[in-house]
């Protein structure tokens, strides 16, 4: 899989050579190239931002620079990329979101700053035949101060699902969000040794080695948990309405 990060702050990427990331890089399995946006200004300030047409506060991301990048990037692989623009006004990233970016073969994601990038780009891009769709998403209902950070954590996210990329030992199939009979479910919490720490013990079920009592615990622990943190995974069913 070939990711290209498109960014005027091409150092705020360098975590991305670390860790999970780093190890999928050095085997192969992921080819991440990150680009600076002003490489394709021609102005002696390397002007990436104008004020809105309409009025009202903060820059844009004129659509020149981001238009010359991206023609020129297409052109780097034999694939068709899919753009993607993070954006606190994009729909709702999340697992399933996840799952269909890490079986793209290509993924180019755009950050932006300020206000974000003239609404032209999106538009051309998706109209445009040697690309393969563009998607804008949102991380979280938060405002960050630009795209970098969320384009980190989708590319983290759809990453550690290309296979090969876990170790068996840290396999996502219990995941919080992964799919299966525990689908729908935070994940319940987990213990290491010591069995004793500051007064405190793991559950003795957990002890046992009886494989089914602990599936069924945890189980149930997943589904307290979900109930507690997040009600909204598991809503109640609707109660009649009354006239
Ligand atoms: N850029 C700024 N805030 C963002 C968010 N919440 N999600 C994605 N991109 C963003």
């Amino acid at each position: 899989m070939r990711i290209d990060i498109l960014t005027i702050f091409p150092s705020f990427l360098q975590p991305l050579q670390l860790s999970l990331m780093g190890r999928a890089a050095e085997s192969g399995l992921v080819d991440v190239h990150v680009h600076d946006l002003r490489q394709w200004t021609h102005d002696r300030h390397r002007t990436v931002d104008d004020t809105p047409y309409g009025g009202g506060p903060g820059m844009v991301m004129g659509p020149e620079p981001w238009g010359e990048a991206l023609d020129e990037i297409a052109t780097m692989s034999g694939d068709r990329p899919h753009l993607v623009i993070p954006t606190p006004s994009g729909r709702s990233f999340a697992q399933p979101i996840a799952r269909q970016f890490s079986t793209r073969p290509w993924l180019v994601f755009a950050c932006g700053r300020y206000e974000g990038i003239d609404a032209r780009v999106a538009t051309y891009f998706a109209n445009d035949p040697r690309w393969d769709g563009v998607g804008q998403w949102s991380i979280g209902d938060y405002v960050l101060a630009g795209g970098e950070v969320a384009a980190m954590a989708m590319i983290e996210a759809a990453v550690r699902l290309v296979p090969g990329v876990l170790g068996n030992a840290e396999s996502f199939q219990d995941d919080s969000f992964a799919d299966g009979p525990m689908s729908d479910l935070l994940e319940g919490p987990v213990f290491t040794k010591p069995v004793e720490w500051r007064g405190l013990s793991v559950p003795d079920v957990l002890l046992t080695g009886h494989h089914a009592h602990i599936r069924a615990w945890r189980l149930r622990q997943a589904q307290e948990r979900t109930a507690e943190n997040r009600p909204d995974l598991r809503p109640m069913p609707d109660l009649p309405e009354v006239n």
